[in-house]
C-alpha cells in the first residue's frame, strides 16, 4: 500500500481537482473529507453574517462531523492535507479531521486553494489539533500544472 495519503475537503470542487492530480502525480491514496451535513450554497455565503460558514468561522470550538474515516492511517508517513481557505484559514472540518486520528510522528503537509489569500496563520492554528505531528505549511496551489504539483510534492517525499 502507498505510504502517502492525500486527504482533502472541498466544497465547490477546486480543491478536489488539485488533490486528485496531486495524488496521481505522487501515486498516493486519496481520501475525501466529506461532511456528514454537506454545505449548501446558502451555507457558503460569506456575505451573510448568519450563514453556516460565517457562524462556524466565528466559533473556535466548532467541529463539523465527518461522514467516514481513513482506514489504517498508521500506514501513512506523510499526509498531504488540502482545503479551501475560508476566512483566511482552514475550515473547521480540518480541525475535526486532525483531531480524529493519532498522527504522532507523521508529517502533515497543508495545501490550499483560495480566491487570492495565502495560508496566513493556518499552520500555526492547526498545530494545536495535532501537537505530536509535524505540520508543514505547503502553501496555496491554485492553477498549478501536474508537473508543478509533482515538483511541490517532491520537496516532502
Ligand atoms: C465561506 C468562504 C470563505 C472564503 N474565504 C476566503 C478567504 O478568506 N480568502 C480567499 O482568498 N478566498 C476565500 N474563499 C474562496 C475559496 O477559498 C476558494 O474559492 C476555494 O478555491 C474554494 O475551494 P473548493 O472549491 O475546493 O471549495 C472563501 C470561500 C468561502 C465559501
Amino acid at each position: 500500500m502507498a505510504k502517502t495519503l492525500v486527504a482533502y475537503f472541498s466544497a465547490t470542487g477546486t480543491t478536489t481537482d488539485v488533490a486528485s492530480r496531486l495524488a496521481r502525480a505522487t501515486d498516493s491514496d486519496l481520501f475525501a473529507i466529506v461532511p456528514t451535513d454537506p454545505y449548501t450554497n446558502a451555507d457558503l455565503d460569506w456575505r451573510d453574517k448568519q450563514s453556516r460558514s460565517t457562524l462556524e468561522a466565528a466559533d473556535p470550538s466548532c467541529r463539523p462531523a465527518i461522514a467516514s474515516r481513513v482506514e489504517h492511517i498508521e500506514n501513512y508517513d506523510t499526509v498531504f492535507l488540502g482545503f479551501p481557505i475560508w476566512w483566511y484559514v482552514a475550515p473547521a472540518i480540518i480541525n475535526t479531521f486532525l483531531e480524529s486520528y493519532d498522527l504522532a510522528g507523521k508529517t502533515i503537509v497543508l495545501f490550499a486553494t483560495s480566491g487570492g489569500s495565502g495560508m496566513g496563520k493556518t499552520a500555526s492554528m492547526l498545530r494545536a489539533c495535532a501537537p505530536d505531528a509535524k505540520i508543514v505549511d505547503g502553501g496555496v496551489l491554485n492553477n498549478k500544472s501536474d508537473a508543478e504539483l509533482e515538483k511541490f510534492a517532491a520537496r516532502y517525499l
